[in-house]
C-alpha cells in the first residue's frame, strides 16, 4: 500500500508529481521520494511525509518532463532515506518505484549476491530492480523484455514503474495485485495509484490489469501482456470526484477500511501460510522458536482494539500451545509494579505502534528482563523498534480513527503464531493443525462472504439507531469480539455499550434487561452454543431486544432472536475474524445514520501517543 505517481509529456513533471504524492499520503507516508529523466536520472528521496521531502528540494534542479514519485507504506526495510523510493539500480541506469511486497526477494538477493551485487537498502524493491537489469545485461535484450523475463519469476504483488536513462522519452509499468491507472492526456501521460492525482488533467483513464505492461510515451500508450501480446486499452471516462476518490468510492475510509478486509487478511497470510505445503513462515518467530517456546509464560499487552486481540490470542495461544498467558491494559501494567519472572515473554500488540502506555509498559517490561515480540501494523513504528523481535499485520495504512481492518490483521497473525508455537511444542495433532491452517487460508473468502449482507445490517442499523444503551454478550472466543463490537458501537456512534461475557448477566447486569435495551449476541456455532441460548432465552424472558450473529445452519437462534445476521461456519478459533465483521458494518452503519462523521469520532486520535 503506498503511492505512486508518474508523468510523462510537455509539462514540467516535478510540479504535477509532487501535488499526486500529497493527494495519496493516505496510502502511504512513511517516506517519499522523486526521480526526474533529464539530461541523466536525478534522484531525491528521504524518511517523512510528501511536505518534508519538497522542503528539502527547494533551490535543487528540478526542470525534466518525465518523472516518477512516491510515498511509502513500507514492508521491508525500516522506514528511512535509503530505503525510500526511488531506487536505482546497481548501473545507475535505472530508477524505480514499487507498491507492494516481492514474496521471493530474499531468494532472488542470495542469487543477485552470490553474482557479486551490493544492495544500498533493505527493501524487497532494489532487489528486484537489480534483478531486471541483470536479465537485462545478461540476455542483451530491451528493458521492456527483461522485465517481462524477470516477472514471470517473481512472486508477490507489484506496481512497478521504472525510467531508463538511455530512453527519456519511455516509461514503463507493469501491474500485479496492486493498483495502477493511466490517465490519457493530450500529448502528455499520468500514471497513479488511483485517479486522484489524474483527475485535474484529464478524466479518461485506463485502468492497468494484472500481468499487464504499460510502455509509455508522450503521445503513445503500448499495453502488453506477459507473452509480449498488444492489448487494446479499455479507456474509461471517470466519473467520480475526487475526495471519492481517494476513498475508493466509499463515503468513509471506515467503510472502506472494512470492505478491504478480504484483500488485508490475504496480504496478512501471503508469504506466510502455505496450505499446501503446510507450513507458516514467520522470520520473527522462527529465529526466537527456543525463547518462544519455552516461555514458562505470555504477557499480552495492549490497549483497546488490540487488548481485545489480546484477549482472543490468549484463549488461542492457551488452547493450542498449553503457554500461561495473561493480558494486562498497558495503562494499567505500566503503573503497578509487575512480577516479571526469567522466561517470561510480553507479546505487544498495537496498530500504530506509538501507543504511549504500551511503549511505557514495554520498557517496564524490558528493565525487568523480559524478552519483547510486537504485533505491529505500522513498519519501523516506535514498538517495532523496541521489540527483541516481532510481526508485522500488513493490514497497510488504517485511517479510520476505530480499528477495523487492522484487528483482523492482529487475530491472523496471533492464531500464526500460536499454531507455529504449537506445532514446534507438539502440543497439536497435525489433524487439528492441518484443519486449522485451512480454516485459516478460507477467511478472506468466508470475510467477503459476509460483507455481502452489508444492506441488511444497513437496515438493522436504522431499526436501532436510536437506542441510548446496547449490551454485546458472548461466550468463549466470541466473549472478546463481544467487547469489540461495544467499543467500535461507543465510540462511532457515541451509544453507550457494555461488552460481558453471556453467562455474568446473572450476576447483576441483567438487572439492566428491559424492551428498550437491544442485546448483541455473538453466537456462532461453537462449544458453547447450547449455553449461549439459553443466555439468550433469559434476555427473552425479559423482554431485552435480541440481535444475534449466528452460524449458516443454525434453526435454533432464530426462533428465539428479533433480528439474526448470518455468518458462515467455521471452527470456533477462526471465528473471531469473521464474527467481528457484522459488528463492525453495525457500528459505522449507525454512526453514518446518526449523521456523524466516523472517520473521526469525537474525542478520538487515530494513535493515542499521549498518557
Ligand atoms: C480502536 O478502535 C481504538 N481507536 C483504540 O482503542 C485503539 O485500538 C487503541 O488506542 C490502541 O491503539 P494501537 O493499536 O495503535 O496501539
Ligand atoms: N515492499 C516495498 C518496500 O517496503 C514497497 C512498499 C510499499 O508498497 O510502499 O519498500
Amino acid at each position: 500500500m503506498c503511492g505512486i505517481v508518474a508523468y510523462i509529456g510537455p509539462r514540467e513533471a516535478y510540479p504535477i508529481i509532487l501535488k499526486g504524492l500529497k493527494r495519496l499520503e493516505y496510502r502511504g507516508y512513511d517516506s517519499a521520494g522523486v526521480a526526474l529523466l533529464n539530461h541523466g536520472l536525478k534522484i531525491y528521496k528521504k524518511k517523512g511525509k510528501v511536505a518534508d521531502l519538497e522542503e528539502s528540494l527547494i533551490g535543487k534542479d528540478l526542470q525534466a518532463n518525465a518523472g516518477i514519485g512516491h510515498t511509502r507504506w513500507a514492508t521491508h526495510g525500516e522506514p528511512n532515506d535509503r530505503n525510500a523510493h526511488p531506487h536505482s539500480s546497481a548501473s545507475g541506469k535505472l530508477a524505480m518505484i514499487h507498491n507492494g511486497i516481492i514474496e521471493n526477494y530474499a531468494q532472488l538477493k542470495v542469487e543477485l549476491t552470490k553474482k557479486g551485487y551490493q544492495f544500498k537498502s533493505d527493501t524487497d524493491t532494489e532487489v528486484l530492480l537489480n534483478f531486471i537489469e541483470d536479465i537485462q545485461k545478461n540476455n542483451g535484450c530491451e528493458l521492456e523484455e527483461a522485465l517481462r523475463i524477470a516477472l514471470k519469476r517473481v512472486v508477490g504483488a507489484y506496481v512497478i514503474v521504472l525510467l531508463d536513462r538511455e530512453h527519456p522519452d519511455t516509461i514503463i509499468a507493469a501491474r500485479k495485485g496492486s493498483p495502477l491507472v493511466i490517465g490519457i492526456g493530450k500529448g502528455e501521460h499520468f500514471l497513479a495509484s488511483d485517479a486522484s492525482p489524474i483527475i485535474e488533467y484529464t478524466k479518461e483513464v485506463v485502468y492497468v490489469n494484472d500481468y499487464e505492461l504499460a510502455i509509455i510515451k508522450r503521445d503513445e500508450l503500448i499495453l502488453k501482456n506477459l507473452g509480449n501480446e498488444k492489448i487494446t486499452p479499455y479507456i474509461q471516462k471517470l466519473d467520480l470526484e475526487l475526495t471519492a476518490i481517494e476513498k475508493g468510492g466509499y463515503d468513509f475510509f471506515m467503510l472502506k477500511e472494512i470492505f478491504e478486509q478480504p484483500d488485508t487478511i490475504f496480504d496478512c497470510l501471503r508469504g506466510r501460510l502455505d496450505v499446501t505445503k503446510g507450513t507458516i513462515t514467520m522470520a520473527g518467530v522462527q529465529n526466537n522458536i527456543e525463547q518462544l517456546k519455552n516461555a514458562n509464560r505470555i504477557i499480552i499487552i495492549a490497549c483497546g482494539t488490540s487488548w481485545h486481540a489480546g484477549l482472543v490470542a490468549e484463549y488461542v495461544i492457551e488452547e493450542l500451545c498449553r503457554i500461561p498467558v495473561e493480558v494486562e491494559y498497558a495503562s494499567e501494567f505500566r503503573y503497578r509494579n509487575p512480577v516479571i519472572q526469567k522466561g517470561d515473554v510480553i507479546l505487544a500488540i498495537s496498530q500504530s505502534g506509538e501507543t504511549a502506555d504500551t511503549i511505557v509498559a514495554i520498557e517496564r517490561a524490558k528493565e525487568q528482563g523480559a524478552f519483547i515480540f510486537g504485533v505491529v501494523n505500522v513498519v519501523g513504528s516506535s514498538i517495532a523498534r523496541i521489540s527483541n523481535a516481532g510481526a508485522y499485520t500488513h493490514a497497510g495504512p488504517e485511517i479510520g480513527v476505530a480499528s477495523t481492518k487492522a484487528f483482523t490483521a492482529q487475530l491472523v497473525v496471533l492464531t500464526m503464531i500460536a499454531l507455529k508455537l504449537a506445532m514446534e511444542k507438539k502440543t497439536i495433532d497435525q489433524d487439528r493443525y492441518t484443519h486449522l491452517i485451512n480454516e485459516l487460508h478460507n477467511v478472506p473468502e468466508k470475510v467477503r462472504e459476509v460483507l455481502q449482507a452489508h444492506q441488511y445490517i444497513q437496515e438493522l442499523a436504522e431499526k436501532y439507531k436510536n437506542a441510548k444503551d446496547a449490551l454485546y454478550l458472548g461466550r468463549g472466543y466470541n466473549f472478546p469480539v463481544a467487547l469489540e463490537g461495544a467499543l467500535k458501537l461507543k465510540e462511532i456512534s457515541y451509544i453507550h455499550a457494555e461488552g460481558y461475557p453471556a453467562a455474568e448477566m446473572k450476576h447483576g447486569p441483567i438487572a439492566l434487561v428491559d424492551e428498550s435495551l437491544p442485546v448483541v449476541f455473538v453466537a456462532t456455532r461453537d462449544s458453547y452454543h447450547e449455553k449461549i441460548v439459553s443466555n439468550i432465552q433469559e434476555i427473552k424472558a425479559r423482554k431485552g431486544k435480541v440481535i444475534a450473529v449466528i452460524s449458516e445452519g443454525d434453526e435454533i437462534i432464530p426462533k428465539l432472536a428479533n433480528d439474526v445476521i448470518v455468518v458462515p461456519e467455521a471452527d470456533e478459533l477462526i471465528a473471531p475474524m469473521i464474527g467481528t465483521i457484522p459488528l463492525q458494518l453495525l457500528a459505522c452503519y449507525i454512526g453514518i445514520a446518526k449523521g456523524y462523521d466516523v472517520d473521526k469520532p469525537r474525542n478520538l486520535a487515530k494513535s493515542v501517543t499521549v498518557e
